[in-house]
C-alpha cells in the first residue's frame, strides 16, 4: 500500500512544515525532561533520541504510521515463516538461526529448527577441531590461519564481527579476501604457510565470479605447494553455501561443506554457517552469545510497545528525515575502533535492502526510500567528514555508537573517546550562533573591525539531528543485539515504504554485462553490442 495516502503521513507532512525547523536548543530549553522522555534502553543498549527534531506530536504520528502500515501483521508474517520475500517466493527467517525458544518455526509445514541446530553443531565441531589443533593440514601441522573467501553478505558480516570481537579471539588468525583484484589475495597469502592455512569458500549461490576466481587462485597456491597433489584440497578447503552441486563441481568434498537455506538472505547470513570464520576466531561459546544477543533483540522487537521499541524508533526517526525533512543520507559513526567495519556492513544491509524504487506489488514509487548510508569510525571522522555534518548544506542525521566498556581498554583513552562522542552530538544539536562567536572573538582579542567578516565562517547553525546508542559493553552478546537492532530497523522502514527488503534485483544487470564484457576482453566476442563509451574503454583495456 502507498504510505503517502495514510492519515499519519499526511499529518506528518503538515507537522514538518509547522515544527520541522524548530531549533532543538529551544526544545531542550523549554522541556527539562526531554532527555529522559526520549530515552529507551533494551538488551544492554541505550538509545538517546532526544537530539532529534521531534516533539510528542511528531512521535505520535510516526507511531501511528506503523499501525497504518500494518507493521505488527507484517512482522508476524516474517517471524512466522511466510513467504515474505515475495519476488523470490521465499520465507525470510534469519531469526530462526538465533532462535533460543522451545517452539517450532515452520517453512512450508516443516520445522526448520532441527536442521538449523544440526548444521550449527557440525560447524561448532569443526571449529573446535581446528581451534584445538586436531584438524591437520597436508603435512600433519595444525591450522594457524584461516582465509575466508567471499564477498557481500558472505564477507562483510563475518569480517565486521571478527573485527568487533578481536579482544575475544582465541583461535587461528582469520583473514578475509573479497576483491577479485589479485592484490587482495596476493597480499593476504604472502605471509601465510600453505601447510597451516585453511580456506573457507563462502558463497550462498556458489556462482559469484569474484569468489570463485579467488577460490581457484587459492587452490592453485595450495597445489603449487604440494606438487599438484589434489588430496591436499580436502584438508585445506571447506565451503559454506546453499548450493551443494556447485560446491562439489568446484572440487570441494560435500563432507567439507556447511549448508544453509534459501530463506537466509546473503546480508542476513552471518548467523548461519557463514559465521564459520567467527566461530573459528572466537569459539562456539562466544558465537552462542552473539546468537543470544540477537535473539534478545528479536524478542524485544516482537514484544515491546512501539514507543519503547528500539528498532521501531530508529526506523521512524529515519523515515521522518528522509520523507519529511529531505535528508538523503545517514551517517553511522561508531566510536569504538573495533566497530570500524560496521558502516560498511550496514551499507549493504540497508542499501541493498531498501534501495528500491517499486512497491511490493511492482508499482513505481514516488516518495523517497532508503537513504545513502555512509560513515567511518567517528573519532577519525571528526578529523575528516564531520566538517560537512556541522556546516555543510545538507541535513544528515547521525547515529553515534559507543560501547562504555570494552575488553582491554586503557582508561584515559576511553575517557577521551567518550568525551569526543558526546561533544559531537552536543555540537551538532546546539551549534554556535553569531553572538557567541562575537563574544569568543572579542575575548580572544580580535580587532573589532575584523570580527564581522570572521563571524559567518565560525557560526554553526546547529539543529542537526543524531541518535546516540550507548552499549553497556562491547561483547558478543551486545554486538548480536546491535546487529539485530539494525536488521529490524531496516525491516520496519521496508514495511513503511512497502518495498521488498529481501531481494536485490538491482545487482543483476551489472553482473550480466560484466560476464559479456569479460568475453570481449578474452577475445571470444566483439564489442559491437556495447555503447561507444564502453567500447572505447574496452579498447583501452586491450591496449589498442
Ligand atoms: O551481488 C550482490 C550479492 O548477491 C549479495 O546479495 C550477496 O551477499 C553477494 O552478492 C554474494 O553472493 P554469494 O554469497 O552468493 O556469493
Amino acid at each position: 500500500m502507498n504510505p503517502t495516502l495514510t492519515t499519519p503521513w499526511q499529518n506528518l507532512s503538515s507537522l514538518a512544515v509547522e515544527t520541522g525547523n524548530v531549533h532543538m536548543r529551544q526544545l531542550f530549553e523549554v522541556d527539562a525532561q526531554r532527555a529522559e522522555r526520549y530515552h529507551v534502553k533494551a538488551c544492554g543498549i541505550l538509545l538517546d533520541y532526544s537530539k532529534n527534531r521531534i516533539n510528542d506530536d511528531v512521535m505520535s504520528q510516526l507511531l501511528a504510521l506503523t499501525d497504518a502500515c500494518k507493521l505488527a501483521v507484517q512482522r508476524d508474517a516474517m517471524f512466522g515463516g511466510e513467504n515474505f520475500n515475495n519476488t523470490e517466493d521465499r520465507a525470510v527467517l534469519h531469526t530462526a538461526l538465533r532462535y533460543q525458544g522451545k517452539g517450532e518455526i515452520r517453512v512450508a509445514g516443516q520445522d526448520v529448527l532441527p536442521e538449523v541446530r544440526a548444521v550449527r553443531e557440525r560447524c561448532y565441531a569443526f571449529a573446535r577441531c581446528v581451534r584445538n589443533g586436531e584438524w591437520k593440514g597436508f603435512d600433519g601441522q595444525s591450522i594457524s590461519d584461516v582465509v575466508n573467501i567471499g564477498i557481500g553478505g558472505s564477507d562483510l558480516g563475518p569480517l565486521m564481527v571478527c573485527e568487533a570481537l578481536k579482544p575475544f579471539a582465541s583461535g587461528p588468525r582469520v583473514h578475509f579476501v573479497s576483491n577479485v583484484d589479485s592484490a587482495h589475495i596476493v597480499a593476504t597469502l604472502k605471509h601465510l604457510n600453505p601447510a597451516t592455512t585453511l580456506f573457507v569458500i563462502a558463497s550462498k549461490t556458489f556462482t559469484t565470479i569474484e569468489t570463485l576466481t579467488n577460490a581457484r587462485s587459492a587452490r592453485q597456491w595450495l597445489l603449487d605447494a604440494v606438487g599438484g597433489d589434489e588430496s591436499a584440497v580436502a584438508r585445506h578447503f571447506v565451503a559454506v553455501s546453499t548450493n551443494r552441486e556447485k560446491v562439489t563441481a568446484f572440487g570441494i568434498d560435500a563432507n567439507n561443506m556447511f549448508g544453509f537455506w534459501d530463506w537466509v538472505g546473503g546480508r542476513y547470513s552471518l548467523w548461519s554457517a557463514i559465521g564459520l570464520p567467527v566461530m573459528l576466531a572466537i569459539g562456539p561459546e562466544n558465537f552462542d552469545e552473539l546468537l543470544v544477543g540477537a535473539y534478545e533483540m528479536d524478542v524485544h522487537f516482537r514484544t515491546a510497545p512501539s514507543a519503547e521499541n528500539l528498532p521501531v524508533l530508529l526506523a521512524l526517526l529515519g523515515v521522518w528525515y528522509v520523507n519529511f525533512l529531505g535528508a538523503r543520507s545517514h551517517v553511522i559513526a561508531p566510536y569504538n575502533q573495533t566497530l570500524h567495519r560496521l558502516p560498511a556492513f550496514l551499507q549493504q544491509l540497508d542499501m541493498e535492502s531498501n534501495g528500491k524504487g517499486v512497491r511490493r506489488d511492482g508499482e513505481r514509487i514516488a516518495y523517497a526510500t532508503g537513504p545513502v548510508i555512509w560513515g567511518e569510525p567517528g573519532i577519525n571522522g571528526q578529523h575528516a567528514y564531520f566538517q560537512l555534518l556541522h556546516q555543510g548544506t545538507a541535513l544528515i542525521p547521525v547515529d553515534f555508537i559507543l560501547a562504555l566498556q570494552q575488553a582491554g581498554t586503557l582508561p584515559n583513552h576511553q575517557r577521551t573517546l567518550a568525551a569526543s562522542c558526546f561533544a559531537q552530538s552536543a555540537a551538532l544539536m546546539r551549534g554556535k550562533d553569531a553572538d557567541e562567536v562575537r563574544a569568543e572573538l572579542t575575548a580572544r582579542g580580535m580587532p573589532e573591525l575584523d570580527i564581522p567578516a570572521a563571524i559567518p565562517h565560525r557560526v554553526f547553525s546547529g539543529n542537526r539531528p543524531s541518535n546516540t546508542l550507548l552499549l553497556d559493553e562491547l561483547s558478543p552478546r551486545s554486538l548480536g543485539s546491535l546487529i539485530a537492532l539494525y536488521e529490524h530497523k531496516v525491516f520496519v522502514q521496508g514495511v513503511i515504504w512497502d518495498v521488498n527488503s529481501f531481494d536485490q534485483w538491482g545487482v543483476e544487470l551489472g553482473k550480466q554485462l560484466a560476464s559479456g564484457i569479460e568475453k570481449v576482453l578474452a577475445g571470444e566476442t566483439d564489442a559491437s553490442a556495447y555503447d561507444a563509451s564502453t567500447r572505447s574503454l574496452i579498447e583501452l583495456a586491450l591496449g589498442r
